[in-house]
């Protein structure tokens, strides 16, 4: 089980490491230790010989497949399981749609669609994962997509050299673009990226995002009427779309999944990080505020203004979305539900505080997590672009090496 081995590196792009290839006792170990917790905690009777014939399964193909509901339950541990998510305590409300059987890209355009339908819900934000075919055994993912979120903005390289838009994106939009897709005429600070999809049978394609499915929240201040003109906006869903989900020995590398925003993400990360949207300055150059020196504390002022302005704008607006204070709250919940249930609370602790919310010193601060990661989990997975994570294969072309190989 070398996921376990998983180191888990500090910065914010680390990530356990991801599984090469896993030998069939591995995946045997792993599969009986998950059919063991699952007939348990679901008190279903029968875990031998369920046992009995998954053995046999693998033995004779290498790997298994799930039950509909193993599937179900499976990612609503790995979930329950993630260290750095705070929003836990919703983990059995997760809602899990098996598409398996969706295997063209076609197919699977359409099913993210559903997804962003389903989980956007008029607002009222709704936890989905969609999970699709399982990778092959020592082949690999059956489907890829290369996009991180199923809604990011693009980040445009200007002639000047400076960029528009998310800075996070640049490599994808460099990779969309070399793919053949065109910007908009005009481009801007928050056009959508379309989608890239590969299965083992299609090259990567572009889709574009339907539209009319993103929802998208314009930034104002309940006290300052310039903020909007800043003309600062996000949309409301966030969707994970470049994790695997490893449930029994078994990963699912096409798997998106959601949940709601924490103010935090949206008001200090992705709008006040420098190397992100970037708008302390201009924010406490609004409120008038003395920046030519780090002790008036000037970029703590202004974050904490985009971050009012986010929960504000996202309640008015009718969006789910959560503030530190209560997130806490229900995350210390979620801790004592899972001693109570003998379990230990997994946990980054770095991930698991924000960076708003320090006054009142909420109990997430005070105290340590077991920092170990277990599977079922969500294990980050190479770029599917870019100088670093280039593929040498399209997954066409590694799966008719596979085939030809098994002649
Ligand atoms: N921090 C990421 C973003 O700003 C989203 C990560 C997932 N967040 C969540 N609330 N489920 O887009």
């Amino acid at each position: 089980m070398s996921a376990r081995a998983g180191v888990r590196a500090g910065d914010a792009g680390g990530c356990p490491v991801s599984h090469a290839s896993d030998s069939p006792v591995d995946v045997t170990a792993e599969a009986v230790e998950f059919l063991h917790l699952y007939h348990e905690e679901r008190r279903l009777p029968g875990v031998a010989d369920r046992v009995a014939r998954v053995r046999e399964e693998i033995a004779v193909t290498g790997t298994y497949r799930h039950t509909g509901d193993e599937l179900v339950h499976g990612a609503k541990v790995a979930w329950r399981q993630s260290a750095r998510c705070v929003g836990r305590v919703r983990w059995a409300g997760l809602r899990v749609r098996d598409r398996r059987g969706v295997t063209t890209v076609a197919g699977i355009a359409e099913e993210l669609a559903r997804h962003l339908a389903v989980a956007d819900n008029g607002g009222r934000i709704q936890s989905v994962m969609t999970v699709f075919a399982p990778d092959r055994p020592g082949v690999g993912l059956r489907a890829r997509l290369w996009n991180d979120q199923l809604i990011r903005y693009c980040g445009h390289r200007m002639d000047d050299g400076s960029i528009l838009g998310d800075p996070a994106q640049v490599a994808m939009t460099d990779a969309v673009r070399a793919l053949g897709w065109h910007p908009p005429p005009v481009p801007g600070r928050f056009d959508l990226l379309p989608w890239v999809l590969e299965t083992a049978y299609e090259d990567p394609t572009l889709v574009e995002v339907p539209r009319e499915l993103v929802r998208e929240v314009a930034l104002t201040h309940p006290a300052y009427p310039w903020f909007e003109e800043l003309r600062l906006r996000w949309h409301a869903l966030p969707v994970i779309s470049n994790m695997r989900l490893r449930v029994g020995g078994v990963d699912y590398s096409c798997a998106p999944f959601n949940g709601h925003y924490l103010g935090d993400e949206v008001g200090t990360r992705n709008m006040g990080d420098g190397d992100r949207y970037d708008q302390l300055l201009p924010v406490a150059r609004g409120l008038g505020l003395d920046t030519s020196r780090e002790d008036t504390l000037w970029r703590e002022h202004a974050a904490l203004v985009i971050n009012q302005a986010v929960l504000h704008s996202f309640r008015a607006a009718g969006v789910r979305v959560s503030d530190p204070h209560t997130e806490s709250e229900l995350f210390m919940r979620f801790c004592a539900q899972e001693e109570r249930a003998g379990r230990p609370v997994h946990g980054d602790w770095s991930w698991l505080n924000g960076s708003v919310g320090w006054a009142a010193l909420h109990a997430v601060h005070h105290r340590y997590y077991d920092t170990r990661v277990p599977n079922p989990n969500l294990w980050q997975t190479d770029r599917a672009y870019g100088p670093a994570g280039v593929e040498a294969l399209s997954l066409r072309q590694r799966h008719d090496v596979a085939r030809r190989r098994e002649g």
